[in-house]
């Protein structure tokens, strides 16, 4: 492993947190402004950075600079020697071409983005000759969501060394009037106090940031390489409580729609669990902190459910209750003992979730269903499609669905489609020591519905962005654009409609239009507001579809993003350097993907709760003196506080291609790497579920059986025949071959392609759909099953596709007359007694047996279906051994 093990002081931290930042001597920052504009909640943000190549040789400056994930870049340049270089945005193919061209010229042409919790990474390189400047400008553009009563601008600040003339200049411009400002993030501390103005007028509010070089060595967060840090502008505006602040200008208006005197509605709320495995350890205690938290906001009026679930389901209560104290103190203690272990039955919970809110009606309340998970479907039904239809059908529209996805194991995408299919969204809790905060504010977001069918109505308005809500919080805003037809304000008629305390309510405008703006909106600014809104709808939209009508979305995202130049997950930004015709192309990451990164996972054993730090470095060496190698720079680094004795991992969203962990450091010594990047090829165990059906209509029994193996299906032990199946090594499914054994040197092979005939040293093969005839054996094959008769018994082999994947699967027909016949094709079907109130226990044979709810795919039919089943151990439910089945050679 080669990992140095150094005790560790607190010195040691804070050299090798320096250490973590690139170290840029060899170039000097004359300039680094950051000016954002706000109006109206739209932010465009401009970050400058001049840089002079300060070497006698010419050297690869770097712009690297995070913006909000929110955000859209719009445009990119760098000014060289009195050149300009434009980034171009592009389709992604058009894009991706252009890189590869270059790579196939032997140019380095690199991606870059990487995404974290809030902010993107964009980076870019050009070369610049001895003593000569380049100019990076960067320009990106987000509406600012109001989440909890106000507004957030996050300004990160890290130009990698103190810079002489260093600015943030932030300038909001709010019609309606900022009620409030305030300025918090990293870098608002007492050292940089007075480093910051706010100025704040009515309607306009400044905030300056212009810290000296010293303020940018010495505060918190601050070293010898500078700002690291971010400036946080909070704001809220004031706001009338009918219908809102509507913009328009040049045809186009904005519409933000916010009351906040209503009376809040009772609701209804479900919560699903996971307790898995995998939650074990910290998460799930951060989830039951989070819980006891939640349940102690709950109103009197509220009503609430909670459901834990692994394999099977467990509920609190059987009904929703109320949320009295009494109640709220028996879910505490639920809540304080929900253990973790099991696989992940998602669609169990969700169902049940849903049967309790369906079952539950109450007037004038909002119902909301949050789940929580960290993994995938493992069990129960596991198809992601069928979990989202059956969602969606238990749903119908009445109540939203959030999902929080928990950690990076989560397929985000999943519980992306699923929310955005039930009117909710989906979130990602960062596994980190807050997870408990970010569920807690995810909830806070959602604990106050003060409307619900919010429609937006806009009589004289077309081409709209998103007009249907199905619930609206307090804190929050609702955003609607578009268009004026004809650009004609007398005949536009704004109207909301909703549902508050269990009436119909409408907000409209007491004057008798809406008044033209008269200030100043920049020009073309509100169209901007509204394509941006449309482009994200489209791509929230995208995820719903298929085929055509996704196709036809696609486009339509695809050539609003080139309009405006944004971009976006379909559009990417193509920069040319001045050297070679050097090409480069920026993506925007997209959230969900597991991140194209590095996994580093690890153990220790000893220095409970303790800081820890893992460095990571690149075998290049990377700083270079008088052509000796003085330091293997650390890439990154991290503060980690990992669980004892559990396996750890860090993610990483970019890390050079040839990087080794140099140093893990502990306060104690005896801390074990026990793996590093790649990580271990953790290909999950390959499971192939058997059903087992009973004699009466009872739930039949499934058990479980990890591949690779070779299984004896049918055999006497009276006769030479006997016939094994070779289960599939590569994906869950069933078998890839099939042996069909008549005498000792005679043999027939089943594969899903083609049937194999070896008799002595003869072997033929047949891929056709002929008769093959072999003394009592018969073979006739068509692309979907293959019948096998041996004199009296007919096996038919079916061949299933499954995500692309053919497979066999056996189906004994026609019994031998012979009874002795055994094998896993020829079980007999069980009986079983239910044990009394276990929920969990059969009786099989006289014997208890432990078993969960859980499903199988019937596949003894060519459309498999899938069934509920009793899952057991298969020694359970084969009454012996399941070794016994096993077999050696095929
Ligand atoms: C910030 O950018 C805006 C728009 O480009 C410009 O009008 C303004 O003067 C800039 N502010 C500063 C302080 O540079
Ligand atoms: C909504 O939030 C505002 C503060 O943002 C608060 O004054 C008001 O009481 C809240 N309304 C309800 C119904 O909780
Ligand atoms: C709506 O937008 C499309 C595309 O931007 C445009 O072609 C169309 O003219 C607009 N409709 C109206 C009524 O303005
Ligand atoms: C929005 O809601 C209204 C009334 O609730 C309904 O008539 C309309 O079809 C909905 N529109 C969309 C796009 O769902
Ligand atoms: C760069 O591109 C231009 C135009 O495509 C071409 O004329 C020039 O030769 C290229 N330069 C190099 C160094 O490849
Ligand atoms: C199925 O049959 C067995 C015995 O024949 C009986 O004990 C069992 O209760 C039956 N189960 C159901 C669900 O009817
Ligand atoms: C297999 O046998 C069944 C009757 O049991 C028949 O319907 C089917 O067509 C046969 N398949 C082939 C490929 O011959």
């Amino acid at each position: 492993m080669g990992s140095a093990l150094v005790p560790l002081t607190l010195l040691v931290l804070l050299l090798t947190l320096a250490a973590s930042q690139p170290n840029k001597d060899d170039w000097d920052i004359r300039h680094f402004h950051i000016n954002s504009t706000v109006t109206s909640r739209y932010a465009t943000t401009i970050i400058t950075s001049r840089v002079t190549n300060s070497m006698d040789e010419s050297k690869e400056i770097e712009f690297h600079v995070q913006i909000p994930k929110n955000a859209f870049i719009s445009r990119f340049r760098m000014f060289i020697d009195g050149q300009v270089y434009d980034g171009v945005v592009k389709t992604k193919e058009q894009a991706q071409q252009q890189y590869t061209q270059a790579v196939s010229r032997g140019q380095s042409a690199g991606i870059v983005s990487s995404v974290g919790r809030t902010m993107e990474e964009f980076k870019t390189s050009v070369t610049v000759a001895a003593h000569k400047k380049v100019t990076f400008e960067l320009t990106y553009e987000e509406l600012l969501k109001r989440t909890l009563g106000k507004y957030e601008l996050q300004i990160h600040a890290r130009p990698m060394q103190p810079v002489a003339d260093f600015k943030v200049d932030v300038y909001i411009y709010e019609k309606a009037g900022i009620s409030y400002i305030d300025v918090k993030g990293g870098l608002s501390t007492k050292a940089l106090a007075n480093a910051i103005t706010k100025t704040h007028a009515d309607k306009q509010a400044w905030v300056h940031f212009y810290p000296t070089v010293d303020h940018q060595k010495t505060c918190d967060s601050c070293g010898e390489q500078g700002m690291n840090g971010d400036l946080v502008i909070v704001y809220d505006v004031k706001r009338d409580d009918g219908l809102g602040d509507i913009k328009t200008s040049d045809g186009y208006f904005v519409h933000h729609f916010a009351p906040s005197s209503l009376t809040r509605l009772p609701k209804n709320i479900v919560f699903l669990i996971d307790q898995s495995g995998s939650m074990l350890g910290k998460k799930i205690q951060q989830t039951r902190s989070a819980l006891l938290h939640i349940l102690n906001d709950l109103a009197e009026d509220d009503f609430f459910g909670l459901i834990t679930f692994d394999s099977s389901i467990s509920q609190w209560k059987r009904e929703l209750v109320q949320a009295t104290s009494e109640n709220l103190e028996e879910a505490k203690v639920f809540a304080r003992n929900i253990p973790a272990s099991g696989g992940t039955n998602i669609n169990d919970a969700v169902l049940e979730g849903a049967h309790m809110l369906n079952a539950h009606p109450r007037e004038g309340s909002a119902s909301i269903l949050i789940l929580l998970t960290d993994g995938d479907p493992t069990s129960g039904v596991t198809n992601p499609e069928i979990i989202q239809s059956n969602a969606r059908r238990a749903i119908a529209e009445k109540f939203p669905l959030y999902c929080l996805g928990f950690g990076f194991d989560v397929k985000f995408e999943f519980l992306e489609k699923m929310s955005l299919e039930n009117n909710g969204v989906a979130r990602r809790i960062y596994e980190d020591s807050d997870a408990d905060l970010q569920l807690q504010g995810f909830y806070e977001e959602v604990a106050t519905p003060l409307l619900t069918d919010v429609t937006m109505i806009y009589l004289g308005g077309t081409n709209l962005t998103k007009t249907n809500f199905s619930q609206y919080y307090n804190g929050s805003e609702i955003v609607v654009a578009g268009q004026i037809t004809d650009n004609n304000i007398e005949t536009f008629v704004p109207e909301v409609v909703a549902i508050s305390s269990n009436r119909k309510v409408t907000f409209s405008n007491t004057k008798p239009s809406v008044e033209p703006s008269t200030e100043t909106v920049a020009e073309g600014l509100l169209q901007r507001v509204w394509a941006y809104l449309k482009v994200k709808q489209l791509l929230e939209k995208e995820v719903l579809l298929s085929g055509p009508e996704k196709e036809k979305v696609k486009k339509e995202t695809l050539e609003l993003s080139l309009k405006y130049s944004f971009v976006t997950p379909l559009t990417s930004m193509v920069v040319t350097k001045p050297q070679e015709n050097k090409t480069e192309v920026l993506h925007k990451p997209k959230e969900g993907k597991r991140q194209r990164g590095y996994d580093i996972s690890f153990k220790h054993s000893h220095g409970r709760g303790r800081h820890h730090s893992l460095l990571l470095n690149s075998n290049r060496p990377v700083l270079q003196k008088n052509g000796h190698v003085t330091r293997n720079r650390p890439v990154k680094s991290k503060h980690i506080s990992p669980p004892l004795n559990e396996d750890y991992s860090l993610s990483y969203a970019s890390l050079p291609r040839d990087f080794k962990i140099i140093r893990y450091e502990s306060l104690r010594p005896s801390t074990r790497l026990l793996a590093k990047h790649p990580p271990p090829a953790t290909s999950a165990p390959l499971t192939h579920r058997f059903l087992l059906k009973t004699e009466n209509l009872s739930l039949p029994l499934c058990f479980d059986i990890t591949g690779p193996a070779i299984l004896k299906l049918l055999y006497y032990p009276t006769r030479v025949l006997h016939i094994n199946g070779e289960l599939d090594s590569e994906t869950n499914g069933g078998f890839t071959k099939i042996a069909i054994h008549v005498t000792a040197d005679h043999h027939i092979e089943v594969e899903t392609e083609m049937v194999t005939v070896q008799k002595g040293q003869a072997v033929t093969r047949y891929a056709g759909q002929e008769i093959i005839s072999y003394g009592s054996v018969n073979v006739q094959r068509s692309n979907r099953e293959i019948n096998v008769t041996v004199d009296d018994m007919l096996l038919r082999i079916l061949v299933h596709v499954k995500n692309g994947h053919k497979f066999l699967w056996p189906v004994l027909v026609r019994w031998p007359l012979v009874s002795s016949a055994e094998g896993i094709s020829a079980l007999k079907p069980v009986d079983y007694e239910e044990a009394h109130q276990q929920q969990t226990k059969l009786i099989i044979n006289h014997k208890n047996v432990h078993v969960t709810r859980s499903s199988a795919h019937d596949y003894s039919f060519s459309s498999p279906l899938e069934l509920n089943c009793w899952l057991s151990s298969p020694d359970d439910a084969l009454q012996r051994p399941h070794q016994d089945f096993f077999t050696a050679q095929i």
